[in-house]
């Protein structure tokens, strides 16, 4: 077998073994181990499409036009439809189809929060963490739909550790600790501005997390999709760390992906304006695909409808329903399909000629998720409403913040509250007076709090700091 060393040399990475000479067996011994352990073939592919950018770039020919998708108003319009979505939905999840799956694997930078972000407390009351919520809508709708409903929750190397040992300490929040599956996501070698691979030690290859796209190769890979179909599941429900509102089971969404025969299902919001950041739903020629924000063109961000409403305003909020086997089309070593890579031109701490660690500019490599769109078949999109499904955490402070998204769960609960007839006061925004909160396990809809509520006896008494259990 040839040496690392010289197959480094071939592909022009040979900087990599430049301090090898001095360093104790067993260190070199461990720089050989993880370099075995890289696709340089890959890495030159990146260099020359992304970094250099010599390879002929793909021609983005036309503007992209909006996506469509089924709007929200057609639920009263077409009640139906949405009725039979939901109980295909429902039966799937009774026949253990669905398993639920959480990218977990971002450093949670913007939010300046040490530790991995499903730890962070975000319920108004009982400061729940969002990992603990995320639990108890699990746990619900598996109690309710008779069925496990194993989660993997995709983690880096860097929080896999603290992340486990936060479910142990919370004795996985009620849940079967078979049914939970945690695992790293895949690393990518951080390359200099002209493509080489950079050294964090003198036997340590600097690697960063592939992107949540990688989750798809992590879940292929490492024998996750092929222990989902043992087990006659064929539906994945992804969701993102960060949105304590989001709906983990959704027997609708779920229904209508399986009614269009989709391998690829994704919700959207309305945007709230022009430059909210999220990613919008466009159509370039029959694909489908999302277009993250920073990269649609100003001009088409800000184009109007006749009737005033944004021309792109599918805002993506990275809730899908994944058909296992696109996952492992896209994710596993058969070449059927590869996700394409993204630079991110970020700082970051490396080896300079001569030994020493410094700050320097350097290239990481993502893939994102969304990005599996154009090679789904039946790609179906369903609008949800902002105000029940979508308030992430991202920032420490404004928009998109813990405050913001505290604000939004007490006015979900308010709203809830007000449907079953309590008399509650709320500020002009709808955000009640006092703070309450509704565990998922009580109920996760208005619909079932309104019917659980009624049953309740006695109920409890209506004060500032009541947990509705
Ligand atoms: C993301 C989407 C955006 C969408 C918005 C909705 C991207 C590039 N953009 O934006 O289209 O409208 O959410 O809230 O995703 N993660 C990993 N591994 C990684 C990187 C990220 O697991 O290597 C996870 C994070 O833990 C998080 C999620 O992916 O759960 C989103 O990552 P983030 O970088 O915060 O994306 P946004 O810019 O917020």
């Amino acid at each position: 077998m040839i040496h690392p060393r010289h197959l480094f040399d071939q592909h022009g990475q040979g900087q990599v073994f430049r301090f090898f000479d001095d360093l104790p067996a067993d260190k070199q011994d461990a720089l050989t181990r993880q370099a075995a352990s890289i696709d340089l073939d890959e890495i030159d592919q990146l260099v020359k499409t992304l970094v250099k950018k010599n390879a002929p770039t793909e021609s983005h020919g036309a503007d992209p036009e909006p996506a469509d998708y089924i709007p929200i108003l057609s639920k009263n319009q077409n009640s139906e439809a949405w009725q039979k979505a939901t109980e295909m939905g429902e039966q799937a999840l009774r026949n253990g189809r669905v398993a639920a799956f959480t990218v977990a694997g971002g450093q949670g930078t913007r939010l300046g929060f040490d530790g991995p972000k499903g730890t962070f407390p975000i319920s108004p009351v009982s400061e729940k963490s969002l990992f603990q919520i995320f639990a108890e809508k699990i746990k619900s709708s598996g109690e309710r739909y008779q069925c496990s409903i194993p989660w993997f929750i995709m983690t880096s190397l860097q929080n896999h550790d603290e992340t486990s040992a936060f479910f142990r300490k919370h004795s996985f929040f009620g849940l079967d600790p078979e049914s939970l599956h945690l695992f790293p996501q895949g690393t990518i070698p951080i390359v200099d501005q002209e493509g080489k691979i950079l050294l964090n030690d003198k036997h340590n290859i600097a690697m960063s997390p592939d992107g949540h796209g990688g989750s798809l190769r992590a879940l292929a890979r490492s024998g996750a999709t092929r222990w989902m179909e043992e087990k006659g599941i064929d539906l994945l429900s992804c969701f993102q760390v960060d949105n304590p509102l989001v709906k983990c089971i959704d027997p609708t969404f779920i229904g209508f992906h399986l009614n269009e025969d989709s391998q690829l299902s994704s919700k959207i919001i309305v945007k709230k304006d022009p430059n909210e950041k999220v990613g919008v739903f466009c159509k370039k020629g029959e694909l489908t695909q999302v277009i993250e924000y920073s990269d649609l063109a100003q001009e088409l961000q800000q184009q109007t409808d006749p009737d005033g409403a944004l021309r792109f305003r599918a805002g993506s909020i990275a809730v899908h329903i994944f058909h296992r086997e696109l996952v492992e089309k896209l994710g596993g070593n058969s070449g059927e399909g590869n996700l394409p890579f993204h630079i991110a031109h970020k700082k970051n701490s490396s080896l300079d000629e001569g030994g020493q660690l410094i700050e320097a500019p350097a290239i990481k490599f993502e893939m994102f998720i969304f990005d599996a769109l154009p090679f789904a078949e039946n790609p179906l999109i369903l609008e949800a409403l902002r105000e029940s499904e979508f308030s992430p955490v991202k920032n420490a402070q404004g928009s998109d913040s813990p405050e913001s998204s505290r604000s939004d769960q007490l006015r979900q609960f308010a709203r809830w509250f007000k449907a079953s007839g309590i008399n509650l006061n709320t500020d002009s925004d709808g955000i009640p007076e006092i703070k309450i909160e509704v565990s998922p396990q009580f109920a996760d809809t208005k619909e079932r709090f309104v019917e659980a509520w009624k049953s309740l006896s006695p109920q409890p008494e209506i004060k500032n700091g009541l947990v509705v259990e």
